[in-house]
């Protein structure tokens, strides 16, 4: 058993990552059934039509900064004899790939000395794809440190909990606090992007690489005093820190700023509002330590995007992405058996950073470091790419062109394997660049507009990450399951941050919203009075911004506003099935196995009632009638039974019509809307065929002709319809 706590989580990252564990040992796929064998005979159909990118920095409506639908691979030139560079480039093209991702751990070559630059390798690889039509995304180095960095100054190196260094014979093992990385870091990123300044074959840029991937805490000195200095700056005095960590609790009052630590081991258990705070913290130096980049390719390629890559730990995406043109995910969906909704999940989540996203590293075949995952399964890669384009993707790369054959990640797959064959991934790909021309044009800065919401708020991830009561409550589970019941009902789901404009939404789901301020409470407050459903689950409102508990009877803030006052509260230990349920007043139940608030309504109208043990008949799901609209406190954490039949109650009562009919439940749905038009995209993630009916009047856009009113989709086939 492998879980994604120990095996590098990429794409997921802090979304699922405490969620899954998987079993690589029997894949349930392993019949096969309705899926074509992987031999067939190699497509020599012609190029695709791809057009190069270029970037303009009014793209229409704002959505992207480039004018065509990206599509490319991730390639290391510097990992192949420059023999094979022309073949490659030649044979992308056929692909109808129109950029490739480069050089984002090849600082030891453009730097083999410190202070010594030399690009040619990377001026030639650049001038022979371009020859070919392809356009560069460009990664800064920061990730992999040469070794002469390391060994000059190991003061760059990452320290663990344990006060041990970390060794430097991998990558991402530094400090993003130390002063003299990121002064080297800032100097290798001018060095690049002024070398590059008038080269007309870069168009964007990627910041490092899936900062906090594989680690995401770091205990050096230099992290120790920039805590100290983050904290002085937020409290201004050390009076005012104690106070608002509470410090008279165990002897803790500082009386020096050097006595301020790191949240090092200790006997028991860690403040949580240090512990909260140190996340910010963590999250705050990577914004900065990205940010410096910014700033600096910003000044030397003003009209070029600027991205960077992943869901990791400890990092609070909403600021992280503020100084980017688009963000991209990291998309590994194999490191889940069945990842249909985790995925998809996922996407929304990266969506919800900025608005629109690209795909950086889409999988291609099998993957495996020391472990190895599941292999996707002829045509599970085009549906895959298919569908983060379904959730707003402007883009899609994968990873990587051709697999590496020495070094860490000798078993990370490409669309070429090590021998150079083409088999039927290439094939694959190549079908995908097909059907990307087709639509990528047309569905470039389209939106996905969705009456549904879901609030995403890290510090209520971080308290839990700190106090997580048992191993089943779990919020990026939460997440899963309200995405699952919004697809399987076939609606578009957004997660959004607490500063989005609620009022966008005509339904907002708040999972374990654990802090609550004024702003937030007015927001939703608002929301509701408006006309919105605003549904609550349990264990919200418990704590202010500081993580701290206060005078107040919970859910504090919005008591009035939900009608209720929380009596008390239960929480089950594992194993813990079946250990109550809640009925419905419209004869509905969901079982409820992790938590169980009890409520008081003061003025509110129960709608569910525990069923079982002392709770028996006591109330728990509330509704409040507040202007025009309805404040929901569910008295439970939102299991898939409770997503799904909260959704389908209030979706009624909201009028909400799903995207399309005629859709069995496991076929995703999306829509994508630009202008006038509706693009849906249509995915059957099974291994049967089905058939779709969503009736007349839609264009089938792959095929290139009306669509008939019914259709038959083969194992992990997919459609494009627009109306
Ligand atoms: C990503 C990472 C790549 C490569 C890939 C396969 O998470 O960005 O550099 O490591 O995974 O492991």
């Amino acid at each position: 058993m492998l879980t994604l706590a120990n095996a590098k989580a990429p794409i997921i990252g802090s979304l699922v990552a405490v969620l899954i564990s998987f079993n690589l040992t029997t894949p349930k796929w392993a019949s096969g059934a309705g899926i074509s064998a992987p031999n067939e005979p190699f497509d020599s159909r012609g190029a695709s039509e791809n057009e190069a990118p270029t970037v303009t920095s009014a793209a229409k409506n704002g959505a992207s900064r480039f004018n065509t639908f990206l599509f490319g691979a991730a390639y290391y030139p510097e990992q192949w004899p420059e023999s094979y560079w022309e073949p490659d480039a030649h044979r992308m093209r056929e692909c109808g790939v129109n950029v490739v991702r480069i050089g984002e751990f090849a600082w030891g070559l453009m730097e083999p000395e410190e202070g010594k630059y030399d690009f040619s390798l990377f001026d030639r690889a650049i001038a022979i794809l371009a020859s070919h039509g392809i356009k560069v995304i460009f990664g800064t180095p920061t990730a992999a440190p040469p070794k002469w960095l390391t060994h000059k100054y190991p003061e760059t190196l990452l320290v663990y909990g344990d006060r041990r260094v970390a060794d430097d014979q991998s990558r991402r093992h530094v400090c993003l606090n130390s002063p003299v990385y990121r002064d080297l870091s800032r100097k290798i990123v001018r060095a690049l992007v002024s070398h590059f300044k008038d080269n007309p074959n870069i168009v964007g840029w990627q910041i490092d690489n899936e900062i906090n991937c594989e680690v995401s805490v770091c205990y050096s000195n230099s992290c120790q005093a920039s805590f100290r200095k983050w904290l002085n700056a937020k409290y201004g005095t050390l009076e005012s820190l104690n106070e608002r960590w509470g410090n008279r609790f165990w002897s803790q009052w500082y009386t020096g700023w050097d006595q301020v630590n790191l949240p090092f081991p200790t006997p028991a258990w860690h403040n949580p509002a240090m512990m909260l705070d140190y996340k910010r913290f963590i999250s705050d130096s990577a914004t900065s330590f990205v940010e410096e980049q910014t700033e600096i390719l910003r000044k030397y390629r003003p009209g070029d995007f600027i991205t960077s890559n992943g869901v990791f730990k400890n990092i609070n995406y909403f600021n992280f992405t503020r100084g980017f043109d688009i963000y991209a995910i990291d998309n590994y969906p194999c490191f889940i058996d069945e990842p249909q909704y985790p995925t998809g999940a996922g996407l929304t989540s990266v969506r919800g950073f900025m608005g629109r996203m690209m795909v950086m590293e889409q999988q291609t075949g099998p993957a495996g470091q020391t472990y190895m995952l599941r292999s996707p399964r002829p045509g599970e890669m085009n549906l895959w790419a298919f569908q983060t384009i379904a959730h707003g993707a402007d883009g899609v790369l994968h990873f990587r062109w051709r697999g590496a054959r020495r070094g860490a990640e000798e078993y990370w797959f490409g669309v070429l394997d090590q021998d150079d064959v083409p088999r039927w991934r290439y094939q694959e790909y190549k079908k995908e660049g097909r059907e990307i021309s087709k639509i990528g044009k047309e569905i470039l800065g389209s939106t996905v507009e969705s009456d549904i919401a879901v609030i995403k708020d890290y510090d209520d991830e971080w308290v839990y990450d700190h106090q997580y009561f048992t191993r089943e409550v779990n919020i990026g589970a939460e997440f899963v399951n309200l995405f699952q019941a919004a697809s399987e009902q076939k609606y578009n789901v957004d997660f959004v941050g607490t500063g989005a404009n609620f009022n966008r939404y005509k339904i907002i789901f708040g999972p374990s919203m654990i802090l609550m301020d004024p702003v937030l409470s007015g927001k939703i407050k608002n929301f509701v009075e408006q006309g919105g459903t605003f549904i609550i689950s349990a264990h919200s409102a418990v704590k202010d911004r500081d993580n701290a508990m206060t005078d107040q009877t919970l859910p504090i803030l919005v008591s009035d506003l939900f009608g209720v006052e929380i009596n008390y509260f239960n929480c089950y230990q594992p194993p813990s099935r079946e250990k109550n349920s809640i009925d419905f007043s419209d004869g509905v139940a969901a079982p409820i196995n992790v938590w169980a608030d009890v409520l008081k309504p003061k003025g509110a109208a129960v709608i569910g009632t525990w069923d079982r043990d002392y709770l028996k008949g006591a109330p728990a799901c509330t509704e409040n009638k507040v202007g025009r609209g309805k404040a929901v406190y569910y008295g439970s954490f939102f299991n898939l039974d409770s997503a799904r039949l909260l959704l389908r109650r209030f979706a009624a009562d909201q009028n909400l019509k799903p995207l399309l009919g005629g859709i069995p439940e496991k076929v995703e749905v999306t829509r994508r809307t630009k202008d006038n038009a509706n693009y849906y995209f249509i995915l059957n993630h099974s291994s049967e065929s089905v058939t779709v009916a969503p009736g007349l009047g839609f264009y089938d856009m792959l095929e290139g002709k009306p669509a008939p009113e019914s259709i038959s989709l083969k194992a992990f086939e997919y459609r494009v319809l627009k109306k």
